[in-house]
């Protein structure tokens, strides 16, 4: 059985979806959890590419035990420098260096011929090589790059040291038989190929990212560079959750297998959808909402006979369990650290009495507390951003003969100040308040409400997107009210504005 690398991209590719940006604190949360999840390499980002993203990959290094953690660098000798700077005190880390090799890349954005290209790259994987071991390097857009001038670059660069080339769809444009007969002609064709682990990196603007890297591992890749829910840049990168099931459910087919362990997948889908404010469509393989759902009597009629009549695999196998009712308004800290420890959540002693104490609030709202619950109230609790805003009381009017009101008192750089606002509904209403207090200049681009588990009592939860300056950001909030969520969500986006704004 092949052991298949996982090579995760979501803090790199991923936060190159609109609207995706995290901050630092959220990029080690999600780290940690991918560590949890078991990959094997996290792109913790492009170091060279802001101070914001450099201090993301340095933390992470130093925090983030487990996996190997990579920067990101153009072929290029400062981005290489910046590159190491960022992941040397990793005690497992790797430069991943990339230079466009297609005659389209080269002769209309590069404007060198390949010659120059193929110079520029040997010499950047040295310099990398200098530094640390473990070095990869991308022919940027290699499904379109001739196939000849693809076999001597990829020779050269492990002569020079690299130890994975990474075969990259830039453009999501090959399909599934060509790209497994590219892997296999560089299997082929390339004398050093055995010193190197080929990876490949598949874009979804055909929706064919996971079944071009399938057909890729069928011809002898041994990673898969991927990201969570599939997100990335345009369409987004190979799903990290499909790939990994694909592989594991037919092993027969594959004979490989990968190093996740499964039952975290669900956890790392929510919390990636959670921060990045992008929801998962309903019907998305393996993660989305209705997975394993069966509507048809036929189906339903199999499953209560037996189950693999109809499900090919468990939910049980991602981490996904029947939502329980675990604790309410008698539960006591114990209980509640408990539980969350089960949950896959050991919190500091600190951290765990902010949690409580929000708990403790909210079951005198609402009667039960499910799981969802208890992840929604520990992540805002991790979701660390300074608070230039603060919310600190709101009352809100509006009803049939009434025009929606509200007013909003803010605590703004450490002053009290307050405003009253009109609006053609309560959340209009709070939200031009706000905006009017805080004088942002900022555009909302997305405003989304979900509650989290079921019942008129549930927790809402509020994901508000803003862009300003080509920089987007998204906001989260949850309460059993959903104008108080939004308020939340609307000041922690302009929270997290006003924090990148500063850092880039
Ligand atoms: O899509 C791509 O080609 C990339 C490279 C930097 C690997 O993201
Ligand atoms: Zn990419």
């Amino acid at each position: 059985m092949r052991n298949i690398r996982i090579f995760d991209t979501t803090l790199r590719d991923g936060e190159q979806s609109p609207g995706a940006a995290m901050n630092i604190g959220e990029k080690l949360q999600i780290a940690k959890q991918l560590a949890r999840l078991g990959v094997d390499i996290i792109e913790a980002g492009f170091a060279i590419t802001s101070p914001g993203d450099f201090e993301a990959i340095k933390t992470i290094a130093g925090e983030v035990e487990g996996p190997v953690i990579c920067s990101l660098a153009r072929a290029k000798e400062d981005d290489i420098k910046r590159a190491w700077e960022a992941v040397k005190d990793s005690p497992k880390k790797r430069i991943h260096t990339f230079h466009s090799t297609s005659e389209i890349h080269l002769k209309y954005q590069y404007r060198i011929d390949q010659a120059e290209a193929l110079r520029r790259s040997v010499e950047m994987v040295k310099l990398a090589k200098s530094f640390l071991e473990d070095v990869e390097f991308s022919p940027m857009d290699a499904t379109r790059t001739d196939i000849a001038y693809l076999c001597e670059v990829t020779e050269a660069v492990i002569e020079a040291g690299a130890t994975t080339v990474n075969i990259p769809d830039t453009v999501g444009y090959t399909i599934p038989s060509e790209f497994g007969e590219l892997i296999k002609t560089l299997c082929d064709r390339v004398k050093n190929i055995d010193k190197a682990v080929i990876a490949v990196h598949c874009h979804n603007d055909l929706g064919l990212a996971t079944a071009n890297s399938l057909s890729a591992v069928l011809n002898g890749a041994g990673q898969i560079e991927c990201t969570i829910n599939g997100i990335g840049e345009r369409a987004g990168n190979c799903s990290m959750e499909e790939a990994v099931m694909a592989l594991r459910t037919r092993r027969d087919i594959f004979n490989a297998d990968t190093n996740i362990n499964t039952v975290e997948i669900m956890r790392s889908s929510k919390l990636v959808s959670k921060i990045t404010g992008m929801s998962v469509q309903p019907n998305k393989s393996i993660v989305g909402a209705n997975a394993f759902s069966h509507e048809s009597g036929i189906h339903q009629d199999g499953l209560l006979k037996e189950k693999s009549t109809y499900e090919i695999i468990t939910p049980e196998t991602i981490g996904l369990h029947k939502t329980k009712f675990v604790l309410g308004k008698l539960s006591g800290r114990h209980a509640f650290k408990t539980r969350l420890s089960e949950i896959g959540h050991d919190l500091a002693d600190e951290e765990i009495n902010k949690a409580f104490e929000r708990f403790k609030k909210l079951a005198d709202q609402k009667r039960e507390i499910f799981d969802e619950d208890l992840e929604a109230l520990v992540s805002e609790n991790q979701t660390t951003v300074p608070e230039k805003y603060s919310l600190v009381d709101m009352h809100i009017s509006s009803g049939f003969n009434e025009k929606p009101t509200a007013v909003i008192k803010l605590k703004m750089d450490g002053k009290i100040v307050e405003k009253h606002e009109h609006g053609d509904g309560p959340i209009d209403a709070v939200f031009k308040a706000i905006t009017s207090l805080t004088e942002t200049s900022s555009k909302l681009i997305k405003y989304e409400v979900k509650s989290i588990t079921g019942g008129t009592d549930a927790l809402g939860e509020v994901v508000c997107s803003l862009e300003e300056d080509d920089k987007s950001v998204s906001g989260h909030g949850a309460d059993t009210d959903i104008i108080t969520a939004s308020a939340r969500a609307y000041i922690n986006a302009l929270n997290k504005l006003a924090a990148r704004i500063k850092n880039n």
